[in-house]
C-alpha cells in the first residue's frame, strides 16, 4: 500500500459552472479522501510559481490569465496511489481527447477548460502542495 497525497485544483471554469461538488463526489466515490480544502483567488505570483515547468512556453500567458479568471478550489486528495488514480479519474489534458468515464471526459469538450488540475507525479504533488498548503507540511500522510 502506497498512500500519497495530491494536490487537485477545481479551475476556475469549473467553480463557474457549478462542478465543484460533482468532481469532488467522483474523487471521493473512488475511495480517494479530503484532507483539505481552500477556495483561493489566485493571484499572478502563485500562477507563476504553480505552472514554473510551463514558463516560456507559448500557451504559458493564456494558462496564467485562465487561472486568475476567477475562484480556484484547492483540494489536498489522500489515498493509495492517489497521484496515478487522480490523474486517471481527470482523463487526458485536452477534454476533445479526454475518454468517457472521465472527468474532462465527461464534463468538457475544449481547452482551455480543461476542469481540474492533478499533481503529476510524487515529487510534483510535494512541491506544489507546499506551494498551496504551506501549514500542512509538516504532516505525514
Ligand atoms: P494540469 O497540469 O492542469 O493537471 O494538466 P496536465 O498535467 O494534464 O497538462 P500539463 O501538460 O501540465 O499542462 C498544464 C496546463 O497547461 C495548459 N496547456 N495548454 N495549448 C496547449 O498546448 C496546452 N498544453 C497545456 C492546460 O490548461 C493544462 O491543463
Ligand atoms: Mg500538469
Amino acid at each position: 500500500m502506497a498512500m500519497e497525497r495530491t494536490l487537485v485544483l477545481v479551475k476556475p471554469d469549473a467553480v463557474r459552472r457549478g462542478l465543484s461538488g460533482e468532481i469532488i463526489a467522483r474523487l471521493e466515490h473512488r475511495g480517494l479522501v479530503l484532507r483539505g480544502a481552500r477556495l483561493v483567488q489566485v493571484d499572478e505570483q502563485l500562477a507563476d510559481a504553480h505552472y514554473a515547468e510551463h514558463r516560456g512556453k507559448d500557451f504559458f500567458a493564456g494558462l496564467v490569465s485562465f487561472i486568475t479568471s476567477g475562484p480556484t478550489l484547492a483540494l489536498v486528495v489522500e489515498g493509495e496511489s492517489a497521484v496515478a488514480a487522480v490523474r486517471s479519474t481527470m482523463g487526458a489534458t485536452d477534454p476533445a481527447r479526454s475518454a468517457p468515464g472521465t472527468i474532462r471526459g465527461d464534463l468538457g469538450l475544449s481547452m482551455p477548460d480543461n476542469l481540474v488540475h492533478g499533481s503529476d507525479s510524487l515529487e510534483s504533488a510535494a512541491r506544489e502542495l507546499a506551494l498551496w498548503f504551506p501549514e500542512l507540511e509538516d504532516e505525514t500522510v
